[in-house]
């Protein structure tokens, strides 16, 4: 029998079986969880029977944060493994009482879990608690910092539409300061050589975000939408993230300058796909009719491509 007694800061977690960010993931890495998460896909739509791969398994949710597909994402896709799952929320949780994240997941740990899906808004929150712990710990998104399975997800919708990224252009619009979604799908576009437009207001812009990731894609900046929005192959909209921009509302002209409206929706491509990690604010960054349209609009489509991208993250880090 073995007894968990340690202190925060002596876990000997592996690295290799933690997924904490997609910046300095190996390229070869990158592809083969897409690989394999494209290969899993009709057993997370249900098309396929569910595996046992993760019999006896317990996968434990720590969600500090609120959240809807990535929590409900993660679950399917432990349970279509095999799995069993335990739910931690900041409320209902010792969080209330001043109870640290690092001493929570160390608590959890101890009741034999076998690894740690961590949602926090703290950045760098789960590189922390992957020091503190034994068990893989896998980021559902820390803070403005990485939400590396949303990425895979993008990445792999983009994939079944476009079929290979590289050298494709896909623009990014909205709220990229506060938005962990646009720097991991940034780092993973660009590792596979597509070019990343950033587009959003100055303000809304981090300066230097064109030098964000290396690869062989590139990133470009730009603060007109219509002046780009022609070329593009793929377009992503965000949300403005009003919990991280304490004080700031939206601008009143934020639909008509930055929206993707019925309207400025025209200027696109014929059949260039239409993506939202959600959750959505229709009629702010994207209009109901295009937000729901039933063939460009790959939304939904992400969210079935998340059940398979953390699928293949949590057999990589309990099945090596
Ligand atoms: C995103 C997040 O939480 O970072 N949502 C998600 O996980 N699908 C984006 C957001 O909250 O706007």
């Amino acid at each position: 029998m073995r007894l968990i007694q340690r202190t925060a800061g002596t876990g000997l977690s592996s690295p290799e079986r933690d997924f904490l960010a997609i910046e300095g993931l190996p390229v070869a890495e990158l592809r083969r969880l897409l690989d394999h998460a494209q290969e899993l896909l009709p057993v997370a739509v249900g098309d396929a029977p569910s595996l046992d791969r993760l019999r006896g398994r317990v996968v434990a949710n720590i969600f500090f944060e609120d959240s809807t597909r990535t929590r409900v994402s993660f679950e399917m896709a432990a349970r279509r493994l095999g799995a069993d799952v335990v739910l931690l929320g900041s409320s209902g949780s010792s969080a209330s009482k001043g109870e640290t994240l690092i001493d929570t997941a160390l608590n959890i740990e101890a009741m034999g879990v076998d690894a740690l899906v961590v949602r926090t808004s703290i950045s760098g929150g789960a590189a922390l608690v992957a020091n503190a712990v034994r068990c893989p710990v896998i980021n559902a998104g820390d803070g403005r910092h990485e939400h590396p399975t949303q990425a895979l997800l993008d990445v792999l919708a983009l994939r079944l539409r476009l079929g290979d990224v590289t050298g494709r252009k896909v623009a990014i619009v909205g709220d990229i300061a506060n938005s962990r979604v646009a720097r991991s799908t940034t780092h993973a576009l660009v590792a596979l050589g597509a070019h990343v437009l950033i587009v959003g207001p100055p303000t809304l812009v981090p300066r230097g975000f064109e030098q964000l990731a290396e690869g062989p894609g590139k990133i470009s900046i730009h603060h007109d939408i219509d002046a780009i929005i022609r070329e593009v192959d793929a377009i992503m909209m965000l949300r403005i993230q009003l919990e991280r921009a304490a004080g700031s509302g939206i601008a009143p002209d934020y639909r008509s300058t930055y929206g993707l409206t019925s309207v400025r929706r025209k200027l696109l491509r014929a059949g260039v796909p239409i993506l939202h990690p959600g959750p959505v604010n229709r009629g702010v960054e994207i209009d109901e009719e295009v937000a729901d349209d039933p063939v460009d609009s790959v939304i939904l489509a992400q969210v079935s491509c998340g059940v398979a991208a953390r699928m293949a993250v949590l057999l990589r880090a309990l099945c090596p």
